[in-house]
Parts: structure tokens; sequence; C-alpha cells
């Protein structure tokens, strides 16, 4: 399903009675509809929508990993400005938001939860910026993001395995494609670190309501290009006997 309707009233009375207004701990410049704690604001909605098996509301969060690419991409718009970005989890489309404020041509952000996709847009809206939030699971389809895409942002999606394996292979796709792909992420269980290239990291504050802890220590990683195979019958290199 592919849906950037107008949400349910339902949909924005629990944005906006389930969360307060406030500025990211990293990330002062952008303020969201955050909430203290999860549970609560989980049974109201299931209340709410008369839902029953509901995710849980990630969208009310800014988590590590958002927050770190996010500082990444306001301090390095060199990264992002002129470019068209997708944002691919996006929760409360915290990073979506930072990269338009960096300079972003366009910014799309996607998330399988209408409740986030409510949220993305109305955090847009709050921070004076265009993001085209959009309900769909782009993972699931075997193509590469939409054409024209030349940047590929995840934050905080690699914390379940089969979840994981899906927004790798999209990565790759991406990369493969010519995009550019930025993750941020402190390190959870199905991170592919072997894969990725570290470029910064953040004390992350403000996490002991999702982590336990207040601090998290995140990195923001780039997806380099795939080393092309060397042919078998190719002369072994030397190091230092390269031409130039
Ligand atoms: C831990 S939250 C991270 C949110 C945000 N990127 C951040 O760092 O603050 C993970 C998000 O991934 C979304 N998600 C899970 N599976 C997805 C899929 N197949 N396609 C798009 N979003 C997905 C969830 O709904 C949730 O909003």
């Amino acid at each position: 399903m592919i849906s950037s309707a107008q949400p349910e009233p339902v949909t924005l009375e629990i944005i906006r009675t389930g969360t307060r207004l406030s500025s990211v701990p990293l990330v002062p410049e952008i303020r969201l509809h955050q909430a203290d704690e999860p549970m609560g604001l989980w049974q109201r909605t299931e209340l709410a929508t008369g839902r029953t098996g509901l995710d849980p509301p990630f969208w009310a969060f800014a988590w590590a990993g958002g927050q770190a690419l996010a500082r990444y991409l306001l301090d390095h718009p060199e990264a992002v400005r002129g470019r068209r970005a997708i944002d691919i989890a996006s929760g409360s489309g915290l990073v979506a938001i930072a990269a338009a404020k960096a300079g972003a041509t366009a910014v799309t952000a996607y998330d399988i939860d209408p409740l986030a996709a409510a949220a993305i847009a109305a955090n847009a809206g709050i921070n004076s910026v265009a993001v085209r939030a959009v309900c769909a699971d782009v993972l699931n389809e075997e193509s590469p993001p939409p054409p024209g895409t030349d940047l590929v942002l995840v934050a905080d999606a690699f914390y379940e395995r089969d979840l994981a394996n899906r927004v790798m292979r999209f990565l790759e796709r991406g990369r493969a494609h010519g995009a550019a792909v930025l993750v941020g992420d402190f390190g959870r269980a199905y991170l592919p670190r072997k894969r990725l290239a570290p470029l910064a990291a953040y004390d992350v504050p403000g996490l002991i309501a999702l982590e336990g802890t207040d601090i998290k220590r995140t990195t923001v990683w780039a997806l380099p290009e795939r080393q092309r195979a060397v042919p078998d019958d190719s002369p072994p290199q030397i190091p230092g006997t390269e031409d130039g």
C-alpha cells in the first residue's frame, strides 16, 4: 500500500493529545511531537483506534540513530545540498526534516505506520519544511529507490533480523544505482558493520525511556561502493607498484 492521503481525525487527535512539542536533545533546532514514554501512548492509541496488535509508537520518539544522522546532516550540508533524498523507516520524520533543512531539493519519508506518516507531515509543518510523507513498505519491492533519488537515509532500522536484511538489500540497490547512502545507528544487533564505513560519532542524550541509559554513543555510517571483483587472470597487485 502506498498512501499519502489525509490522516483520519482520530490519528491527528492521538498525535496532538499523546505527545508534546519539544526540541530534540542533540538537534535542538528541530521540534517534534514527542512522548515521554512509549507504553501509555501505545495503550491510548489502541483504545482510541479500537485496534489491537498495533506497532509501538516509534514515531513519537527521536531515536539515537535518527538524532545522530540529523545532527550530521545539519553540520555537513554539503552531504545533502541539492540532492533528492529519501528517508526510510522515518518514524517521526526527524532525519527527513534535517535533510530538508540542510538543503535537499526534495525529501520523501517512508514508514509503514500510518500514524508515523501523519506525524511526519505534522512535524515537517512545525519545522516549516516540505517533506512528502508516504505510508508504504518500500523494502518489499525488489526495485531500486524511486528514479532520481541520489541520497538514501536510514536511522535505527537494524533492530530485527528480517527488517535489517531487507533494509540492507534496499540500501545496496540504491548504492548500485548511484545514490549515496547514510545510516545512523549505535550498533544494534543486526547492523552490518563490516559493510559500513564510520563517518562521525555523537554522544546522543535523552534516551532513558527508550534505551534504559541516558546517553548512547552513536555512529553515522556511509555505505561505500562495493569493490569490483578482481578477475582471476589479472596479475596480483603489489603495494607501492600501482601506476601513478
Ligand atoms: C526505531 S524507529 C526509527 C525512526 C527514525 N528513523 C529515528 O531514528 O528516529 C523504526 C521505524 O521503522 C519503521 N519501519 C519498520 N518496518 C518498516 C518498513 N518495512 N518500511 C518502512 N518503515 C518501517 C517503524 O514503523 C518505525 O517508525
